[in-house]
């Protein structure tokens, strides 16, 4: 694969410690975090606003963009929609579009060649099929699909989404696709939607078995405190697998729905936007200078801002459905004394150290908890993982069950001052057994909404190492805050084990997991909780 072919590209510019000129060393991208036209019009004039409202986010990056990218379900409805053909080197721009392809299709091909950009939008597909050949009684297949379209407006590639989100209406492919495309400015891409970040297949593919270090995802992500807001996630996953990943939101914040941005691996976010200061949504294109090799150190990068506040308060988030299953601990708030806790759950145990400092007089904002959970995680019908977690994180009150509740916006005047809690010294360990289909991130989380920066955290990973606990062998993995920091919420270490749950029996491949995890869930988990949300979730 090309994939290979980059790896080996890759360790060839290590070694000479240089990659030619400067100028090939980067791409410029752009990702829009988009609200879509949902109201005020029938169903074309809403096509046409969003489309116009494209063109136009197009048009701002005056040619200066490589690639651009937009949002999950933000451009056609179910009631318009359009054939995406197999890639080929014909430009839709000149066809004639009708029955097949819609004309929104063909004018954003237009606009790709004008501004000399590959673009990646994602459109409701209808594909026809024969009425024998498994096929639907309406007499076509219904696709959640990301499109993309070369600088001459030709399709160079083509995904159907894979891991479904409360779409009751929408097909799967038989298979997994796995969408690759290379461009002329020699990077090669892989692209996914939205929920698919959570699973293995096939986004997590892309990074271990294709070799990509270049990930695309178009969103339409309700965010879930403490741990899964979008920007959150998204810098973790691209830390943790060390690539770069270009994110699209749609912008929908009072249904809980926001998050664009473009991050390079461990060097951190690039540029990054949560709306949560206001309920109404943004059309905001995001560029970056992108480093050709995001693991290659030398590139200097041009990094967003460490971002701690204002607390952005109007964002309508889901809250992790767990929370009383953590074995967990609430932090007593101790002005300067060094603390230290252990705390385990199952096969996992994490150690504490902290030292918190207050404000003089005043109650503060919020309270903290450490805690520690294994167990399984139920998305939606068939869809699980299991989650290995360590963290500190923000609670209203003493309850845990206000954890990963925003405190209230304080009335004005405030009667009584809010302090905040100053975090001097903060460190969070765990040993983590080994699967082959896991991914442990770090999953960190300011008031502002945003994950912490690459300057703001030391990330270590011992991958065999000796655990304590019954001899297994496990990765230890440590996150240390390297500066104080006054409006934290979130600070912990985040293992997806993709495939190792109750149902299969047998975990995700050896060492007794599947058996400690059905102990420990005993079968029932109550709440499917909505990541993500189809269009029609998201406007019920
Ligand atoms: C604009 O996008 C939203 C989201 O897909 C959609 O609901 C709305 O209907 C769009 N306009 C049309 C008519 O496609
Ligand atoms: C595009 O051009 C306009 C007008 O010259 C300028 O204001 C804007 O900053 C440019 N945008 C980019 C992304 O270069
Ligand atoms: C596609 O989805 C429709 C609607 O849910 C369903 O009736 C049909 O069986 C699905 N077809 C295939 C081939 O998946
Ligand atoms: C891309 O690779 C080809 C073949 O190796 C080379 O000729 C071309 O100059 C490269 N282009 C860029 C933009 O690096
Ligand atoms: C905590 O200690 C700091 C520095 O020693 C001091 O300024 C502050 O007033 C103390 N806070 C409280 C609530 O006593
Ligand atoms: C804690 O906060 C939650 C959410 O605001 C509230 O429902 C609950 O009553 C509070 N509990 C206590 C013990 O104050």
């Amino acid at each position: 694969m090309c994939g290979k072919l980059w790896s080996l590209l890759h360790l060839l510019c290590l070694a000479l410690a240089s990659c030619g000129a400067a100028s090939d060393e980067y791409y410029t991208a752009g990702v829009a975090e988009f609200r879509p036209a949902l109201t005020g019009g029938s169903s074309e004039q809403l096509l046409q606003e969003n489309l116009s409202a494209y063109l136009e986010l197009i048009e701002a990056a005056n040619g200066t963009a490589d690639i651009l990218v937009f949002p999950e379900g933000t451009l056609n409805s179910q009631l318009q929609l359009t054939a995406v053909p197999a890639p080929s080197r014909r430009t839709l721009c000149h066809i004639t579009t009708g029955y097949e392809v819609h004309d929104f299709l063909r004018q954003l091909a237009c606009a790709a060649l004008v501004a000399h950009s590959y673009l990646v939008v994602n459109v409701k597909e209808r594909e026809n099929c024969a009425p024998d050949n498994d096929c639907p009684a309406r007499g076509y297949r219904l696709y959640n699909t990301n499109v993309v379209l070369d600088r001459g407006g030709a399709v160079v590639s083509r995904y159907r989404k894979w891991n479904l989100y409360l779409e009751p209406q929408l097909n799967r492919t038989r298979a997994p696709e796995y969408a690759i495309f290379n461009t002329d400015f020699n990077v090669t891409f892989g692209h996914f939607i939205c929920f698919d970040m959570l699973f293995y297949t096939p986004a997590q593919e892309l990074v271990e078995r294709y070799d990509l270090q270049h990930l695309i995802v178009s969103n339409m992500f309700k965010s879930e405190l403490p741990f899964l807001t979008a920007s959150q996630l998204q810098q973790g996953w691209a830390w943790a697998n060390n690539v770069n990943l270009l994110a699209a939101g749609a912008s929908l914040p009072h249904g809980g729905i926001t998050g664009s941005g473009i991050y390079a691996g461990r060097r951190g976010a690039l540029v990054r936007r949560m709306v949560g200061d206001t309920a109404t949504g943004e059309r905001q294109l995001l560029l970056a200078r992108v480093p050709r090799w995001p693991r290659l150190e030398s590139s200097a990068l041009e990094l967003d801002a460490e971002r701690w506040g204002p607390a952005q308060l109007q964002l309508e988030m889901l809250q992790q459905p767990q929370l009383e299953e953590f074995n967990s601990w609430q932090v007593p708030l101790l002005n300067g004394s060094l603390q230290q806790q252990r705390l385990c759950q199952a096969d996992l145990c994490c150690d504490f150290e902290l030292q918190t400092e207050l404000e003089a007089a005043a109650r503060t904002t919020y309270n903290y908890r450490l805690g520690v959970f294994v167990g399984q995680r139920r998305y939606e019908e068939e869809e699980y993982t299991v989650v290995r977690l360590c963290g500190l994180f923000a609670c209203r009150n003493d309850s845990i069950l206000s954890c990963g509740l925003l405190a209230e916006q304080p009335a004005e005047p405030s009667p009584e001052p809010r302090a905040a809690v100053l975090f001097r010294r903060l460190r969070v360990a765990g040993e983590f057994v080994q699967r082959p289909r896991r991914l442990l991130m770090p999953s960190t989380l300011s008031g502002a909404l945003y994950a912490l920066q690459a300057t703001e955290i030391d990330w270590s990973v011992r991958p065999d190492a000796e655990g304590a606990w019954r001899g297994e062998l496990v990765t230890q993995v440590q996150l240390v805050l390297k500066k104080s920091h006054s409006q934290l919420l979130t600070f912990a270490i985040y293992g997806n084990y993709f495939d190792e749950y109750a149902a299969d029996g047998q975990g995700g491949g050896g060492g007794g997991g599947g058996g400690v995890i059905s102990q420990l869930t005993g079968g029932v988990w109550g709440m499917a909780v909505g990541l993500l949300l189809s269009y029609h979730a998201a406007n019920r």
